[in-house]
């Protein structure tokens, strides 16, 4: 039961560009709505509350969204709103990089918050509502940890868990430090308290989240305690266990280490690389080099053979030359990732790479990166190639978007696995189980295969994932 509030029955939105730290923000605004009285929907033509969580990573995601809000101007508000006009707030990273500049550019626009005040959006909303009038709120550093703020999963089996928020690296590239703030660790106890909770309310995975989880604690306990974190969340019992991002300078052997020993760590990395040359990881400011990076994978090989490694990629960044791309592209050749994500370098004002000239014409520069995607999907495709006839463990998420007969879900290694349901069976009942497949097709991104105990509803075997 509800008390009545401003939100009482009205209809929410929430779009989500960025990464998992943007889409964990958003669970974290919807639990807040939600526990206000409002009802979350699904598009925004439905929506009196329209919330945009945006991300400036690359220039792409920025113009979409200009792109978006202009044209909710002219979307009619929906049958029986209460509303004479739709309320429509912006957040996160562009939130943070603009403020006031938004509201200018935009003046349809109610409300601007930040990433260091999730917790103000029902506030500036309600004052939206009541008042009309901009709201704009946008603070330098967090005064609390946004975990502190309810959650409504999208996935009841899954979630995600922040043990740090904010950046020190300052990679020459890259915004998030400028937009996230510092980097700042949640109390151990705290994180151990929120997954035992996340346990006993029967969820399957947790993924732990950081801009770089690897020198999680440095400023709380003076050196990074990690390793300790993962011990700590293996102890609560969890099934599956996974975390991003890993920063490679900052990778310890004991970390390493947890692959080979910790019962639920799933056997998969993503460890960006984003160039392999010297010379362009050195103005990246990566702080690591080639032969270190490479040095990594093959410990992590020698702890877990069969571990599923995924990279990020950047191709043009400022200076790179026909020989640092091909450095890069023997790189990728080597390793044989499981997944990279390509991208073309984007300039981002403020960073320091964005004051640096680069000659290199834009179609040399996209012809790197369309090889370096043909030899990534190749290299995916055989890698996929390796479990061809094992059982797998898949954790099931609901039915193939392609074809509601076959069930979708994700191999320990984050695989996409289809298998046919059983006859009777729906996919929904069998959504956050564990499930185990016969991998009879590997294609180049995902796998497919036959249930391997027929009809194995409600399956949930405490799998070990290797
Ligand atoms: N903290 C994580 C994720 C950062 S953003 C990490 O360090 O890996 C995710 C990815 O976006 C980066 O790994 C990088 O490959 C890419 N990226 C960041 N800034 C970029 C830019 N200016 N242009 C192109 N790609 C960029
Ligand atoms: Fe950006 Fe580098 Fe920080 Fe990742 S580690 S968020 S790429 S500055
Ligand atoms: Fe984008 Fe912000 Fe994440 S800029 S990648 S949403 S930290």
């Amino acid at each position: 039961m509800h008390t009545h509030t401003p939100f009482t029955n009205l209809a929410f939105c929430v779009r989500t560009f960025g990464c998992q730290m943007n889409k964990h923000d958003s669970e974290r605004i919807a639990g807040m709505l939600e526990g206000l009285g409002a009802l979350p929907v699904e598009s925004i033509e439905e929506a009196d509350i329209v919330v945009f969580m945006t991300c400036c990573v690359r220039e792409a995601a920025d113009t979409r969204l200009y792109g978006q809000v202009a044209s909710l101007k002219n979307t009619p508000l929906r049958a029986g709103t209460p509303l004479s006009k739709r309320v429509v707030a912006v957040g996160g990273c562009i939130g943070q990089r603009d403020g006031e500049r938004l509201v200018e550019e935009l003046p349809h626009l109610d409300v601007v918050f930040g990433t260091h005040n999730l917790g103000s959006l029902p506030r500036l909303l309600e004052a939206a509502l009541e008042e009309g009038g901009h709201h704009v709120e946008v603070l330098d550093a967090a005064s609390s940890f946004p975990t502190e703020l309810p959650t409504a999963r999208e996935h009841a089996w899954a979630a995600w868990l922040p043990i740090t928020v904010g950046c020190n690296n300052f990679c020459s590239y890259c915004i998030v430090p400028y937009v996230r703030g510092r980097e700042k660790s949640r109390p151990l106890e705290d994180i151990v308290a929120e997954a035992e909770g996340y346990v006993a309310a029967g969820v399957k995975e947790i993924t732990l989240l950081g801009q770089n989880v690897n020198s999680y604690g440095r400023d709380l306990y003076g050196s990074p305690r990690f390793a300790a974190v993962l011990d700590a969340l293996d102890a609560t019992g969890i099934e599956r266990l996974r975390f991003a991002t890993s920063h490679p300078k900052d990778l310890t052997d004991e970390v390493i280490g947890k692959f080979a020993t910790l019962r639920s760590l799933m056997p998969a990395l993503h460890l960006p690389v984003q160039s392999g040359s010297d010379a362009v990881l050195a103005a990246m400011n990566r702080r690591y080099t080639r032969g270190h990076y490479l040095e990594l994978v093959r410990k992590l090989r020698e702890a877990l053979p069969g571990i599923a490694l995924s990279t990020d990629i950047i191709v043009g960044f400022p200076g790179e030359t026909a020989k640092d791309f091909e450095d890069t592209y023997r790189l990728v050749d080597e390793v044989g990732y499981h997944q990279v994500f390509t991208f073309i370098y984007s300039k981002r004002e403020g960073t320091p790479a964005a004051s640096v000239d680069d000659p290199t014409p834009r179609d040399v520069i996209q012809g790197r990166f369309d090889r370096l995607v043909d030899l990534v999907q190749q290299r995916a495709f055989e890698a996929n190639q390796a479990d061809l006839g094992a059982v797998v463990d898949v954790l099931v998420e609901g039915a193939s978007k392609r074809d509601a007969g076959l069930l979708a879900g994700r191999s320990p290694k984050n695989q996409t696995v289809h298998a046919p349901l059983p006859d009777g069976v729906s996919a929904g009942e069998l959504a956050g189980t564990v499930v185990p497949v016969r991998i009879d097709e590997a294609k180049t991104w995902y796998l497919s295969g036959t249930l391997a105990d027929d009809g194995a509803a409600g399956h949930a075997g405490a799998a070990d994932g290797r």
